[in-house]
């Protein structure tokens, strides 16, 4: 999308099935997308779309089962993460490709301090002695702002609050200068007051570190502050991508000017989108949305819907933008 810098992850054709009651379906389907070094893509979706399966195939974290080995690509320096061994990848993970998640509890160990965990990451990754350790964490600490990092360190998790937690994840995250930084939901836990708070901070370290970061979110309010890019994922597949503005001022696709149309400043009264996702078993034939979609007509039922350029650099998979379709009349 931003064909002048470098992209630092090219995703093509990502398909990760699950065999679920004995059956393979694909919980991320078919998507593609690149990041770029100082860009924030958003992926946006909602619950159940595969926005967090997507983030644990790219860094090999699926569960198996019920993951069976994804496929596609997904070049991180024209090398192919879905190929690489486990310990290849783990050199990667972690180091230069590293996650935050929703819920800090679930990655702090409680029986530790923070700087003991802080130091293994600099451990497993790095090659510092004992002061360049103790500064670079140091350091991490301030720059997300923690007040006090000395005696921050000598803390156990259950010491922090929600959102000091939090801010530990991100040091941790950027502690070993990644070029991706993955951040699942990394607000969703904490209370309102303080998300946008920790979503400005990411958005912050990610310019000045310059990292390509990938920020999966369900709410539109985040994408309008924090993204450059924007992929819209639906029931495994991408719906629409392009740049933000384009997409928050001409959402093509039906999906996402529904999503739009939930952002409370345009829209005094919330409408939640009627009807449900489908569950992975049971997706729609044609194009998956068409039960919930106002403007479907009877093609939409059974026509396999690509991704159609709406604009340059601005993909929708509706077939209001099949050049090959004859709209409803
Ligand atoms: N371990 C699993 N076993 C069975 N089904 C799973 C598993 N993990 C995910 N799924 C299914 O895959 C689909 C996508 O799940 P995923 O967690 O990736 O969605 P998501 O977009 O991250 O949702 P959320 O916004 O709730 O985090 C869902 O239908 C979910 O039920
Ligand atoms: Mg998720």
């Amino acid at each position: 999308m931003n064909t002048n810098s470098e992209k630092i992850l090219e995703v093509k054709n990502l398909t990760v099935p699950f065999l679920l009651e004995g059956r393979e379906v694909s919980i991320v389907d078919d998507l593609s997308f690149d990041l770029y070094p100082g860009k924030t893509l958003a992926i946006v979706g909602e619950s159940g779309s595969g926005k967090s399966t997507l983030a644990l195939a790219l860094v090999g974290a699926l569960p198996e089962p019920p993951a069976l080995k994804p496929r596609g690509q997904a070049l991180y320096k024209g090398k192919n993460l879905l190929d690489l061994s486990r310990r290849e990848l783990n050199k990667i993970r972690g180091s230069k490709i590293t996650m935050i998640f929703q819920d800090p509890n679930a990655s702090l160990n409680p029986v530790f301090t923070i700087g003991d965990q802080l130091e293994e990451v600099i451990d497993l990754h790095m090659d510092l002695d004992e002061d360049e350790a103790y500064e670079r964490i140091i350091h991490a600490l301030r720059e997300v702002k923690l007040k006090d990092p000395e005696i921050i360190l000598d803390k156990y998790p259950h010491q922090l609050s929600g959102g000091q937690k939090q801010r530990v994840m991100i040091a941790m995250a950027i502690l070993v200068k990644p070029d991706i930084l993955i951040a699942d939901e990394p607000t969703t836990a904490l209370d309102a007051t303080i998300q946008m708070e920790i979503l400005y901070l990411i958005s912050e370290l990610q310019k000045t570190h310059h990292m390509a970061t990938m920020l999966i979110t369900h709410d539109m309010g985040v994408v309008a502050e924090i993204a450059d890019d924007v992929m819209v994922m639906y029931a495994s597949q991408s719906f629409e991508i392009g740049k933000k503005q384009a997409i928050l001022e001409k959402p093509a696709h039906p999906y996402t000017q529904a999503l739009i149309a939930t952002l409370p400043s345009r829209n005094k009264d919330l409408k939640p989108i009627k009807g449900a996702i489908p569950s992975p078993l049971a997706k729609p034939s044609g194009c998956i949305y068409h039960p919930r979609c106002p403007y479907k007509w009877e093609t939409c039922e059974r026509k396999q819907v690509e991704l159609y350029t709406v604009k340059e650099n601005h993909l929708a998979r509706c077939l209001l933008y099949d050049p090959t379709e004859s709209k409803k009349s």
